[in-house]
């Protein structure tokens, strides 16, 4: 896999360094991030933040499927803040915080990840209090494939802009894909985060499925200088 060897030897000496420097006070890190953050995980976040503002003129809500910890939840709310103080868009979370549980023949190897990324709900509550995001952010707990049709069907005239994508399982994606065609407004985003990823290649064969059930629908667009995101399907 690209990268890989690179990220061993990172991992490695940043381990060491750590070892070295010993304990931080959390928020004496968090204050100076740009100094412990890797380049990679900033340009993860300049695309997020490229394609949030890219639809900022196309209406609806933004959505984000698999919060995990919340570190991209919080970063695309806290974008909000800043570049749509007075908007009505608000961002909705989906998770079962339980981690990858909901397999399917298309993940295939994956299986092996059984359990990785179970979440705290309570942690991420109390940090979305904190920084007063309450009224920003609505949390859907439970399996996506029951959340988002019972959502959909009650809530009918909700519609989205921005759908980021990051269950990194194929059925929850199709039923994210198949669900939100029809609520997305034109112009607006499906984000993937695992489009051609060796080590879950549902997310992929999802994304290869809904292209080919609505044809010139979408345009298929590649993240610049990014590894993750690493799709973005736009509504014509
Ligand atoms: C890779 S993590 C998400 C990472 C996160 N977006 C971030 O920025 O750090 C995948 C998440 O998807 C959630 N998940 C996977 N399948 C799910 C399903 N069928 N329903 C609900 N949540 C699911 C897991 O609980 C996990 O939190």
């Amino acid at each position: 896999m690209k990268f890989a060897a690179e990220d061993a030897i990172y991992l490695a000496e940043r381990k060491a360094l750590s070892q070295e420097l010993g304990p931080r006070e959390l928020w004496s890190v968090v204050d100076h991030w740009p100094l412990y953050c890797g380049v990679g995980n900033l340009a993860r976040f300049i695309a997020i933040s490229d394609l949030l503002r890219s639809v900022g003129h196309i209406p609806g809500h933004i959505a984000e499927f698999g919060s995990w910890k919340g570190a991209n939840l919080m970063f695309m709310t806290k974008l909000l803040r800043i570049f749509d103080p007075h908007g009505s868009k608000t961002v909705h979370s989906f998770d079962s915080f339980e981690g990858l549980t909901q397999f399917s023949a298309a993940d295939s190897d994956a299986t092996a990840q059984r359990g990785r990324y179970a979440g705290n709900l309570a942690e991420l509550e109390a940090l979305i209090a904190l920084y007063r995001l309450q009224d920003d952010i609505t949390i859907h707990k439970g399996y996506i494939e029951k959340t988002l049709p019972e959502l959909l069907d009650k809530d009918t005239g909700l519609s989205f802009s921005f759908v980021y994508c990051d269950t990194d399982l194929y059925e929850s994606t199709r039923v994210i894909l198949e669900s939100l065609h029809p609520r997305l407004s034109a112009g607006g985003v499906f984000v993937f985060d695992e489009w051609n990823h060796q080590t879950y290649p549902g997310e992929t064969v999802a994304a290869r499925e809904f292209l080919e059930a609505h044809p010139q629908q979408y345009t298929m667009e590649h993240v610049a200088h990014a590894r993750q995101p690493s799709l973005v399907l736009r509504k014509r």
